[in-house]
Protein backbone atom coordinates (compact mmCIF):
# COMPACT_ATOMS: atom_id res chain seq x y z
CA UNK A 1 0.00 0.00 0.00
CA UNK A 2 1.58 3.68 -0.85
CA UNK A 3 1.29 6.37 1.74
CA UNK A 4 1.26 9.73 0.57
CA UNK A 5 1.99 12.68 3.13
CA UNK A 6 4.78 15.27 3.17
CA UNK A 7 8.03 13.51 3.18
CA UNK A 8 11.55 14.89 2.34
CA UNK A 9 12.35 14.24 -1.06
CA UNK A 10 14.36 11.43 -2.81
CA UNK A 11 17.10 10.43 -0.65
CA UNK A 12 15.51 11.10 2.57
CA UNK A 13 18.10 11.73 5.48
CA UNK A 14 17.36 9.20 8.25
CA UNK A 15 17.84 10.89 12.00
CA UNK A 16 21.16 11.59 12.83
CA UNK A 17 22.03 12.09 8.96
CA UNK A 18 22.24 15.98 9.51
CA UNK A 19 23.91 15.85 13.20
CA UNK A 20 27.15 15.20 10.75
CA UNK A 21 26.89 18.34 9.23
CA UNK A 22 27.79 20.60 12.13
CA UNK A 23 30.80 20.02 14.50
CA UNK A 24 30.75 22.11 16.92
CA UNK A 25 33.28 20.56 18.79
CA UNK A 26 35.72 20.79 15.65
CA UNK A 27 34.18 23.90 14.87
CA UNK A 28 33.62 23.23 11.50
CA UNK A 29 30.09 23.09 9.16
CA UNK A 30 29.54 21.37 5.55
CA UNK A 31 29.13 24.04 2.95
CA UNK A 32 25.87 21.81 1.94
CA UNK A 33 23.46 23.40 4.23
CA UNK A 34 23.66 26.08 2.30
CA UNK A 35 22.82 25.16 -1.12
CA UNK A 36 20.92 21.56 -1.32
CA UNK A 37 17.32 21.50 -2.04
CA UNK A 38 16.92 18.39 0.31
CA UNK A 39 18.06 20.18 3.03
CA UNK A 40 16.03 23.07 2.29
CA UNK A 41 13.41 21.43 1.99
CA UNK A 42 13.81 19.73 5.02
CA UNK A 43 14.19 22.96 7.13
CA UNK A 44 10.81 24.29 6.10
CA UNK A 45 9.49 21.05 7.73
CA UNK A 46 11.62 20.40 10.58
CA UNK A 47 12.34 24.11 11.27
CA UNK A 48 10.27 26.63 10.01
CA UNK A 49 7.13 24.16 10.97
CA UNK A 50 8.36 23.93 14.16
CA UNK A 51 9.51 27.02 15.80
CA UNK A 52 7.88 30.06 17.05
CA UNK A 53 8.25 32.42 14.21
CA UNK A 54 7.99 35.84 14.07
CA UNK A 55 4.45 37.61 12.66
CA UNK A 56 4.36 40.89 13.34
CA UNK A 57 4.83 43.94 16.28
CA UNK A 58 1.32 44.23 17.55
CA UNK A 59 1.41 48.28 17.49
CA UNK A 60 0.96 47.34 13.27
CA UNK A 61 -2.42 45.78 14.03
CA UNK A 62 -3.49 48.22 17.00
CA UNK A 63 -7.13 47.74 16.28
CA UNK A 64 -10.17 45.01 15.41
CA UNK A 65 -9.91 43.86 11.19
CA UNK A 66 -6.07 45.28 11.30
CA UNK A 67 -4.09 42.55 9.65
CA UNK A 68 -0.61 42.23 7.69
CA UNK A 69 0.61 39.15 5.99
CA UNK A 70 3.87 37.56 5.86
CA UNK A 71 5.45 34.13 5.86
CA UNK A 72 6.01 31.23 8.25
CA UNK A 73 8.89 29.59 6.20
CA UNK A 74 6.80 29.37 2.82
CA UNK A 75 3.43 29.14 4.31
CA UNK A 76 1.94 32.38 3.05
CA UNK A 77 0.04 33.56 6.20
CA UNK A 78 -2.39 36.49 7.70
CA UNK A 79 -2.38 37.50 11.01
CA UNK A 80 -5.10 39.76 12.35
CA UNK A 81 -7.08 42.09 15.41
CA UNK A 82 -10.10 40.06 15.90
CA UNK A 83 -13.12 42.02 17.52
CA UNK A 84 -12.85 40.93 21.00
CA UNK A 85 -9.13 42.20 20.63
CA UNK A 86 -7.29 38.45 20.42
CA UNK A 87 -4.66 37.82 17.41
CA UNK A 88 -5.03 35.07 15.30
CA UNK A 89 -3.35 34.30 11.97
CA UNK A 90 -4.35 31.40 9.46
CA UNK A 91 -3.18 30.45 6.40
CA UNK A 92 -3.72 33.14 3.58
CA UNK A 93 -4.53 30.05 1.08
CA UNK A 94 -7.92 29.81 -0.14
CA UNK A 95 -9.96 26.20 0.97
CA UNK A 96 -11.60 26.24 -2.27
CA UNK A 97 -9.06 26.17 -4.70
CA UNK A 98 -6.03 27.37 -2.67
CA UNK A 99 -5.72 30.57 -4.07
CA UNK A 100 -3.94 34.04 -1.85
CA UNK A 101 -6.65 34.86 -0.19
CA UNK A 102 -5.62 38.88 0.78
CA UNK A 103 -3.12 40.31 -1.65
CA UNK A 104 -1.94 43.17 0.57
CA UNK A 105 0.71 43.39 2.70
CA UNK A 106 -1.32 45.34 5.54
CA UNK A 107 -4.27 47.03 6.03
CA UNK A 108 -7.94 47.03 8.20
CA UNK A 109 -10.47 44.24 6.55
CA UNK A 110 -14.02 43.59 7.94
CA UNK A 111 -13.32 40.15 5.82
CA UNK A 112 -11.38 38.53 3.37
CA UNK A 113 -12.70 37.73 -0.10
CA UNK A 114 -11.30 35.62 -2.56
CA UNK A 115 -10.42 36.94 -5.71
CA UNK A 116 -10.74 33.66 -7.78
CA UNK A 117 -14.79 32.77 -6.99
CA UNK A 118 -15.27 34.89 -3.92
CA UNK A 119 -15.27 32.80 -0.84
CA UNK A 120 -15.27 35.10 2.11
CA UNK A 121 -13.36 34.18 5.22
CA UNK A 122 -13.84 36.44 8.40
CA UNK A 123 -11.24 37.96 11.27
CA UNK A 124 -11.37 34.61 12.88
CA UNK A 125 -10.28 32.58 8.55
CA UNK A 126 -13.85 31.23 8.99
CA UNK A 127 -15.86 30.62 6.19
CA UNK A 128 -19.11 33.42 6.05
CA UNK A 129 -20.56 32.98 2.94
CA UNK A 130 -19.43 31.44 -0.94
CA UNK A 131 -21.32 32.86 -4.30
CA UNK A 132 -24.53 30.70 -5.73
CA UNK A 133 -24.52 28.43 -2.17
CA UNK A 134 -27.66 26.78 -4.03
CA UNK A 135 -25.09 25.15 -6.60
CA UNK A 136 -24.01 23.09 -3.27
CA UNK A 137 -27.55 22.22 -2.23
CA UNK A 138 -27.13 18.37 -3.12
CA UNK A 139 -23.69 18.20 -1.77
CA UNK A 140 -24.56 18.80 1.74
CA UNK A 141 -22.76 15.77 3.25
CA UNK A 142 -19.30 17.06 1.31
CA UNK A 143 -19.87 20.95 2.28
CA UNK A 144 -19.74 21.51 5.46
CA UNK A 145 -18.96 25.42 6.17
CA UNK A 146 -17.52 25.01 9.80
CA UNK A 147 -14.53 23.02 8.06
CA UNK A 148 -14.01 24.98 5.80
CA UNK A 149 -12.45 28.14 7.20
CA UNK A 150 -8.33 28.79 6.42
CA UNK A 151 -6.72 27.07 8.56
CA UNK A 152 -5.39 28.46 11.70
CA UNK A 153 -1.01 28.45 12.60
CA UNK A 154 -1.76 26.39 15.73
CA UNK A 155 -0.62 28.38 18.51
CA UNK A 156 0.08 32.41 18.73
CA UNK A 157 1.46 34.62 21.25
CA UNK A 158 3.26 37.64 21.92
CA UNK A 159 6.67 38.65 23.95
CA UNK A 160 6.27 42.34 24.78
CA UNK A 161 4.88 43.48 21.64
CA UNK A 162 6.38 41.26 19.43
CA UNK A 163 3.82 38.39 18.00
CA UNK A 164 4.62 35.02 16.94
CA UNK A 165 3.50 31.79 15.67
CA UNK A 166 4.50 28.03 15.22
CA UNK A 167 2.66 25.60 13.35
CA UNK A 168 3.11 22.93 16.17
CA UNK A 169 0.42 22.41 18.42
CA UNK A 170 3.09 20.52 20.99
CA UNK A 171 5.51 22.83 20.91
CA UNK A 172 6.21 24.41 24.09
CA UNK A 173 5.77 27.75 25.00
CA UNK A 174 6.78 30.74 23.64
CA UNK A 175 7.84 32.10 26.66
CA UNK A 176 9.90 28.78 27.13
CA UNK A 177 10.55 28.99 23.68
CA UNK A 178 12.64 31.93 24.41
CA UNK A 179 13.72 31.36 27.80
CA UNK A 180 16.47 33.07 29.16
CA UNK A 181 17.10 34.77 26.49
CA UNK A 182 14.29 37.12 27.50
CA UNK A 183 17.23 38.93 29.39
CA UNK A 184 19.14 40.18 25.83
CA UNK A 185 15.36 40.78 24.28
CA UNK A 186 14.42 43.25 26.71
CA UNK A 187 17.66 45.74 25.78
CA UNK A 188 15.60 46.18 22.80
CA UNK A 189 11.63 46.00 24.07
CA UNK A 190 11.99 46.85 27.16
CA UNK A 191 14.54 49.85 28.01
CA UNK A 192 12.00 52.52 28.95
CA UNK A 193 8.16 52.66 30.12
CA UNK A 194 5.59 52.02 27.51
CA UNK A 195 7.59 49.40 25.23
CA UNK A 196 8.12 49.58 21.73
CA UNK A 197 6.13 50.63 18.36
CA UNK A 198 7.25 50.45 14.95
CA UNK A 199 7.62 53.32 12.71
CA UNK A 200 6.78 53.80 9.35
CA UNK A 201 6.39 51.24 7.08
CA UNK A 202 8.21 47.81 6.25
CA UNK A 203 10.99 47.81 3.87
CA UNK A 204 11.75 44.68 1.31
CA UNK A 205 14.46 43.12 -0.66
CA UNK A 206 15.42 39.84 -2.24
CA UNK A 207 18.72 38.56 -1.56
CA UNK A 208 20.27 35.66 -3.41
CA UNK A 209 21.51 34.20 -0.46
CA UNK A 210 21.18 31.00 2.16
CA UNK A 211 18.97 32.08 4.95
CA UNK A 212 21.31 31.28 7.74
CA UNK A 213 23.65 33.53 6.72
CA UNK A 214 22.42 36.71 7.78
CA UNK A 215 21.02 34.90 10.82
CA UNK A 216 24.42 33.77 11.73
CA UNK A 217 25.61 36.85 11.26
CA UNK A 218 23.24 38.60 13.48
CA UNK A 219 23.63 36.08 16.50
CA UNK A 220 27.11 36.78 16.98
CA UNK A 221 29.62 37.89 13.96
CA UNK A 222 31.07 40.97 15.30
CA UNK A 223 34.40 39.88 13.73
CA UNK A 224 33.27 41.61 10.08
CA UNK A 225 32.01 44.59 11.51
CA UNK A 226 35.74 46.08 11.39
CA UNK A 227 36.21 45.10 7.84
CA UNK A 228 33.29 45.17 5.99
CA UNK A 229 32.05 48.10 7.26
CA UNK A 230 34.71 49.99 7.74
CA UNK A 231 34.63 51.84 4.69
CA UNK A 232 30.78 52.58 5.09
CA UNK A 233 31.05 53.68 8.76
CA UNK A 234 34.00 55.91 8.08
CA UNK A 235 31.77 57.70 5.68
CA UNK A 236 28.91 57.98 7.99
CA UNK A 237 30.74 59.17 11.40
CA UNK A 238 34.32 59.38 10.82
CA UNK A 239 37.48 58.34 9.74
CA UNK A 240 38.27 57.01 13.60
CA UNK A 241 38.63 53.50 13.49
CA UNK A 242 36.45 50.86 15.17
CA UNK A 243 38.56 48.82 17.80
CA UNK A 244 37.08 45.92 19.45
CA UNK A 245 36.89 46.19 23.39
CA UNK A 246 37.47 42.12 24.21
CA UNK A 247 37.24 43.14 28.52
CA UNK A 248 34.06 45.24 28.18
CA UNK A 249 32.48 43.03 25.72
CA UNK A 250 30.63 39.15 25.62
CA UNK A 251 29.19 36.79 23.29
CA UNK A 252 25.73 34.51 25.22
CA UNK A 253 23.35 32.66 23.52
CA UNK A 254 20.36 30.25 25.10
CA UNK A 255 18.50 27.91 22.62
CA UNK A 256 19.99 28.60 19.81
CA UNK A 257 18.93 32.37 20.09
CA UNK A 258 22.34 34.77 20.26
CA UNK A 259 23.71 38.41 20.84
CA UNK A 260 26.98 39.57 20.88
CA UNK A 261 27.82 43.21 22.46
CA UNK A 262 29.95 45.54 24.16
CA UNK A 263 28.97 48.21 26.95
CA UNK A 264 29.93 51.33 25.56
CA UNK A 265 26.36 52.51 25.31
CA UNK A 266 26.76 54.26 22.01
CA UNK A 267 28.63 52.86 19.30
CA UNK A 268 25.45 51.89 17.30
CA UNK A 269 23.83 55.15 18.07
CA UNK A 270 26.68 56.47 16.72
CA UNK A 271 26.35 54.95 13.53
CA UNK A 272 23.33 56.63 12.38
CA UNK A 273 24.89 59.69 12.10
CA UNK A 274 23.05 62.07 14.70
CA UNK A 275 24.03 63.93 17.80
CA UNK A 276 21.18 64.26 19.05
CA UNK A 277 20.25 60.45 19.59
CA UNK A 278 23.75 60.11 20.97
CA UNK A 279 22.38 62.44 23.14
CA UNK A 280 18.83 61.34 24.08
CA UNK A 281 20.35 57.95 24.34
CA UNK A 282 23.46 59.35 27.20
CA UNK A 283 20.50 60.97 28.88
CA UNK A 284 18.57 58.82 29.06
CA UNK A 285 21.06 55.80 30.24
CA UNK A 286 20.76 56.00 34.32
CA UNK A 287 16.50 55.95 33.58
CA UNK A 288 17.13 52.32 31.64
CA UNK A 289 19.94 51.74 34.29
CA UNK A 290 16.69 51.68 37.29
CA UNK A 291 14.97 49.55 34.83
CA UNK A 292 17.38 46.74 33.38
CA UNK A 293 19.74 46.90 35.91
CA UNK A 294 23.48 49.09 35.04
CA UNK A 295 24.99 46.34 32.57
CA UNK A 296 21.99 46.50 30.42
CA UNK A 297 22.23 50.00 30.30
CA UNK A 298 25.93 49.88 28.81
CA UNK A 299 24.55 47.67 26.13
CA UNK A 300 21.50 49.74 25.44
CA UNK A 301 22.68 51.48 22.21
CA UNK A 302 25.77 49.41 22.05
CA UNK A 303 28.06 48.06 19.28
CA UNK A 304 25.62 44.79 18.81
CA UNK A 305 23.72 42.58 17.15
CA UNK A 306 21.41 39.47 18.30
CA UNK A 307 19.02 36.37 16.49
CA UNK A 308 16.34 34.71 18.00
CA UNK A 309 16.15 31.38 16.28
CA UNK A 310 15.48 30.50 13.92
CA UNK A 311 15.36 34.16 11.51
CA UNK A 312 14.60 37.37 13.58
CA UNK A 313 17.14 39.85 14.01
CA UNK A 314 17.80 43.14 15.39
CA UNK A 315 20.45 46.19 16.66
CA UNK A 316 19.43 48.01 19.65
CA UNK A 317 20.62 51.29 18.97
CA UNK A 318 20.22 51.21 15.23
CA UNK A 319 16.89 50.28 16.19
CA UNK A 320 16.48 47.87 12.95
CA UNK A 321 14.36 44.62 13.59
CA UNK A 322 13.96 42.22 10.40
CA UNK A 323 13.13 39.02 9.88
CA UNK A 324 15.24 36.52 6.95
CA UNK A 325 12.01 34.72 4.92
CA UNK A 326 13.23 31.42 2.84
CA UNK A 327 12.28 31.88 -0.42
CA UNK A 328 14.46 28.76 -2.06
CA UNK A 329 17.84 27.70 -0.63
CA UNK A 330 19.47 30.34 -2.62
CA UNK A 331 17.40 33.16 -2.08
CA UNK A 332 15.84 35.16 1.02
CA UNK A 333 13.53 38.26 1.48
CA UNK A 334 14.53 40.28 4.15
CA UNK A 335 12.06 42.12 5.63
CA UNK A 336 12.76 45.33 8.22
CA UNK A 337 11.51 47.21 9.82
CA UNK A 338 12.35 51.25 12.43
CA UNK A 339 11.39 50.20 16.22
CA UNK A 340 11.57 52.80 18.87
CA UNK A 341 10.62 53.13 22.57
CA UNK A 342 6.90 54.55 22.75
CA UNK A 343 8.38 56.99 25.38
CA UNK A 344 10.71 58.62 22.77
CA UNK A 345 9.92 61.84 21.63
CA UNK A 346 9.11 62.53 18.75
CA UNK A 347 11.89 64.28 17.37
CA UNK A 348 13.91 61.49 18.43
CA UNK A 349 11.34 59.00 16.67
CA UNK A 350 11.61 61.48 13.15
CA UNK A 351 14.96 61.18 12.85
CA UNK A 352 15.22 56.79 14.13
CA UNK A 353 12.81 56.32 11.20
CA UNK A 354 14.77 58.56 8.65
CA UNK A 355 18.47 57.38 9.93
CA UNK A 356 17.65 53.56 10.63
CA UNK A 357 17.20 52.85 7.06
CA UNK A 358 19.91 54.82 5.90
CA UNK A 359 22.45 52.54 7.42
CA UNK A 360 20.38 49.18 7.20
CA UNK A 361 18.12 49.02 4.68
CA UNK A 362 18.05 47.44 0.99
CA UNK A 363 19.68 50.53 0.08
CA UNK A 364 21.23 50.89 3.41
CA UNK A 365 25.60 51.96 3.40
CA UNK A 366 25.69 49.11 5.97
CA UNK A 367 23.28 46.91 4.51
CA UNK A 368 24.89 46.42 1.13
CA UNK A 369 28.18 45.74 2.57
CA UNK A 370 26.96 42.85 3.83
CA UNK A 371 24.41 41.54 0.89
CA UNK A 372 27.07 41.04 -1.40
CA UNK A 373 29.19 39.13 1.15
CA UNK A 374 26.54 37.24 1.74
CA UNK A 375 25.65 36.55 -1.43
CA UNK A 376 29.13 35.76 -2.61
CA UNK A 377 29.15 32.95 0.20
CA UNK A 378 25.88 31.48 -1.16
CA UNK A 379 27.08 31.23 -4.98
CA UNK A 380 30.01 29.75 -4.20
CA UNK A 381 28.70 26.95 -2.54
CA UNK A 382 27.32 26.27 -6.39
CA UNK A 383 30.65 24.44 -6.70
CA UNK A 384 30.86 20.91 -6.95
CA UNK A 385 34.12 20.61 -5.59
CA UNK A 386 33.83 23.64 -3.22
CA UNK A 387 30.91 22.39 -1.87
CA UNK A 388 32.82 19.52 -0.39
CA UNK A 389 34.47 21.47 1.64
CA UNK A 390 34.24 22.41 5.43
CA UNK A 391 33.59 26.21 6.52
CA UNK A 392 35.94 27.03 9.30
CA UNK A 393 34.01 27.87 13.04
CA UNK A 394 36.59 27.98 15.28
CA UNK A 395 36.92 31.48 16.45
CA UNK A 396 37.15 31.94 20.69
CA UNK A 397 35.40 28.95 21.34
CA UNK A 398 37.90 28.61 24.83
CA UNK A 399 36.99 31.99 25.75
CA UNK A 400 33.64 30.37 27.83
CA UNK A 401 32.92 32.17 31.26
CA UNK A 402 30.70 31.95 34.32
CA UNK A 403 29.44 35.73 34.78
CA UNK A 404 27.35 36.77 37.64
CA UNK A 405 24.89 38.37 35.96
CA UNK A 406 24.87 37.23 32.24
CA UNK A 407 22.05 34.06 31.66
CA UNK A 408 23.41 31.21 29.33
CA UNK A 409 26.50 30.38 27.87
CA UNK A 410 28.98 33.44 28.06
CA UNK A 411 31.94 33.96 26.13
CA UNK A 412 34.16 37.12 26.78
CA UNK A 413 34.64 39.57 24.30
CA UNK A 414 32.39 39.82 20.94
CA UNK A 415 35.24 38.11 18.52
CA UNK A 416 33.71 34.55 19.02
CA UNK A 417 32.01 31.49 16.76
CA UNK A 418 30.17 30.33 19.74
CA UNK A 419 26.92 32.05 19.37
CA UNK A 420 26.91 30.53 15.60
CA UNK A 421 27.64 26.96 17.16
CA UNK A 422 25.04 27.77 18.77
CA UNK A 423 22.60 28.26 16.37
CA UNK A 424 23.53 25.71 14.35
CA UNK A 425 23.52 23.09 17.25
CA UNK A 426 20.13 23.97 17.34
CA UNK A 427 20.11 23.53 13.86
CA UNK A 428 20.85 20.07 13.87
CA UNK A 429 18.84 19.36 16.74
CA UNK A 430 15.79 20.16 14.84
CA UNK A 431 17.02 18.71 11.68
CA UNK A 432 17.65 15.70 12.94
CA UNK A 433 14.34 14.79 14.48
CA UNK A 434 10.58 14.37 12.02
CA UNK A 435 8.58 17.67 12.22
CA UNK A 436 4.53 17.97 12.97
CA UNK A 437 3.91 17.17 9.49
CA UNK A 438 5.52 14.32 8.97
CA UNK A 439 4.28 12.40 11.79
CA UNK A 440 2.01 9.39 10.56
CA UNK A 441 -1.25 10.42 11.79
CA UNK A 442 -0.54 13.95 9.62
CA UNK A 443 -0.28 10.48 6.85
CA UNK A 444 -2.80 9.68 4.52
CA UNK A 445 -3.93 6.32 2.93
CA UNK A 446 -5.31 6.22 -0.55
FE1 LIG B 1 -10.88 30.90 -3.53
FE2 LIG B 1 -12.18 29.58 -5.45
S1 LIG B 1 -10.05 29.61 -5.01
S2 LIG B 1 -12.96 31.01 -4.04
FE1 LIG C 1 27.17 43.72 9.02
Amino acid sequence: MVKLGIQLGAGMRLRGDFEGLVDCRGGSIDRSIFWDREIYDAELQRIFARCWIFLAHESQIQNPGDFVTTYMGEDAVIVCRRKGGAIGAFLNSCTHRGNRVCLADYGNARRFVCNYHGWAFGLGGELLAVPEQQAYADERSLFDQTTLGLKAVAQVDSYKGLVFGTFDPNAPPLTEYLGAFTYYLDVLLDAEEGGTEVLGGCLKALMSCNWKLPAENFTGDAYHVQWTHQAGASAMISQRQFAYDLDRSYAANVNGHGSEFGLDGVANVAVLGHPEIVKYFRQRRATVAARLGELRAQMWGSVSSANVFPSLSFLSGVNTLRTWIPRGPHTTELRTWVIANKAMPDEIKELLRTATPRAFSPSGVLEMDDGENWELSTRAMAGVATRKERLHYGMGLHTRIDHPQLPGNVYQGQLSDANQLAFYQKWADLMSSPGPFERQDHMVAP
